[in-house]
């Protein structure tokens, strides 16, 4: 269902009224720059004289790692490299930036901006990572993440904030997931220093996730019927990953190359999906929503049965065996 303009204009005006939780999400979510821990945290420090020890000493650690890792850390990298597309995506919602300014002092415009600048800290770090590797074909990969770049995003969140932040609440979780089982079959390959990598982006996953569900579960406590419709509207669009069109023409499999591998290796996998909708449902406390009216309580019948629906679905994925990973030197 498309959301009329009436519906779309009450969820910007509730939006637009709540920017303090966003103000206030900021403190309670995330970090200063001077606290928070920055990429070279984690990486060879080049100012020093065994700064080319130290790069040797990272290049064998990554050395055993399967080329089917490499591609899924690849694919997280090129997702959080395509970070202006997320500051854009969020100040085009309807109520978030109406005054259209990027230094506004409203609650979500600054939302905005803090939380791309600590997700910009991720893209840089397994970039420069995956560069000393030797591991990857960094020219293809830069390639990509220009693709990637210039071919867009779309959410499929209409401009409508509730979708939206049903959107980024599903993916931060979805990311967390990725970025922790990567980091474990790092740590197997024997590089605990890539999985301390691994998890610590994981952590500020989690802090964004954490911060995206209290802002849905305030619009459920605000407009629970508008609520149950964006979610049940947006988890029947489906939750597309955000690097969805990193394809281009000389390579249009980019992707689901990337998806299938991230599957059969269990980094990130239908079943995920099928969890992070129950856990979301859990969350917003779904099932014990009353009062409501005919549309909404429909759309809660749906939302409650899904999870198990996409569980099925998951039991019969027939996982292929990997065949060419993508941006790998051999
Ligand atoms: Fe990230
Ligand atoms: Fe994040």
């Amino acid at each position: 269902m498309n959301l009329h303009t009436t519906e779309s204009d009450k969820n910007a005006a509730i939006i637009f009224s709540l920017e303090g939780i966003a103000a206030k999400a900021v403190d309670e979510y995330l970090v200063d720059p001077e606290q928070c821990w920055q990429p070279t945290d984690f990486l060879p420090d080049m100012t020093k004289d065994d700064a080319l020890e130290q790069v040797a000493q990272l290049r064998k650690r990554t050395d055993a790692i399967p080329p089917e890792v490499i591609t899924s850390l690849v694919g997280n990298m090129i997702t959080e490299e395509a970070l202006p597309n997320y500051q854009s995506f969020f100040n085009l919602l309807k109520g978030v930036n109406p005054e259209g300014n990027m230094a506004s002092e409203n609650g979500w415009v600054s939302w905005s901006r803090k939380w791309t600048a600590e997700e910009n800290r991720h893209g840089d770090l397994l970039n420069k990572y995956l560069y000393l590797s030797g591991r990857a074909d960094m020219k293809q990969v830069e390639i990509t993440i220009h693709n990637l770049i210039s071919n867009g995003f779309d959410a499929k969140s209409e401009q409508d904030p509730y979708q939206a932040l049903i959107y980024t609440s599903f993916q931060e979780r979805a990311t967390k997931i990725s970025h922790v089982n990567t980091g474990k079959l790092a740590d197997k390959a024997g590089d605990d220093v890539l999985s301390r990598i691994c998890k610590t982006i994981a952590g500020d996953e989690a802090r964004h996730e954490k911060a995206y569900k209290s802002f849905m579960a305030k619009i459920f406590e605000t407009d629970p019927n508008g609520a149950l419709v964006a979610f049940e509207t947006m988890m029947k669009k489906k939750i597309t990953m955000p690097a969805l069109l990193m394809d281009h023409e000389k390579d249009n499999s980019l992707f689901t190359r990337f998806s299938l591998i991230t599957e059969t290796m269990g980094i990130y996998t239908t079943f995920d999906y099928a969890n992070i909708i129950h856990h979301l449902t859990e969350q917003w406390k779904v099932a014990q929503l009353t009062g409501l009216k005919d549309y909404a309580a429909k759309a809660q019948d749906y939302l409650c049965t899904l999870a198990d629906r996409y569980r099925r679905i998951a039991e019969r994925v027939k996982l292929q065996p990997v065949m060419n990973p993508a941006w790998i030197n051999y």
